[in-house]
């Protein structure tokens, strides 16, 4: 990224690389200083990170696109994990993207989706580590 980018900046939450924070923390620094135009934003990683970013470039009106491969799972179009809005259409993030423009992306109802089976998977955790896959 360094290579193909002006500008660079790395944000981790732990400090271990670049500045300890949110990427948003950054980012909203560099939009209110904002001395060149900025033509377009990607944010790829966890949709809660994506949304947030996205609500913030749509407040300075910046392209901003968002890679949804975090929320695939057999990438075939064929689970219907990765099923999203976008633009009020329903998109699959494997067959249709993964790019999308973020400020098209309903992620209120991708996050929803997103915790559609967190009871099971909760379950399946604690099955796991109590049984170390034994349980049935
Ligand atoms: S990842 Fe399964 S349908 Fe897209």
């Amino acid at each position: 990224m360094r290579s193909v980018s002006d500008k660079f900046y790395v944000a981790t939450d732990d400090g271990s690389k670049g500045r300890k924070g949110l990427v948003t923390d950054v980012l909203k620094e560099i939009l209110d200083k904002m001395s060149e135009k900025i033509n377009i934003v990607f944010a790829i990683g966890p949709v809660l990170m994506m949304r947030a970013v996205a609500e913030l470039t749509r407040q300075h009106e910046i392209k901003t696109v968002v890679s949804l491969n975090p929320i695939m799972v057999d990438g075939t179009g064929m689970c219907g994990a990765c099923r999203v809005e976008v633009g009020g259409t329903t998109k699959f993030a494997c067959v249709d993207g993964p790019d999308f423009d973020a400020h098209q992306v309903d992620f209120d109802l991708l996050m929803k989706r997103q915790k559609m089976f967190l009871q099971e998977e909760e379950r399946a955790r604690e099955c796991w580590h109590k049984c170390r896959g034994e349980c049935k």
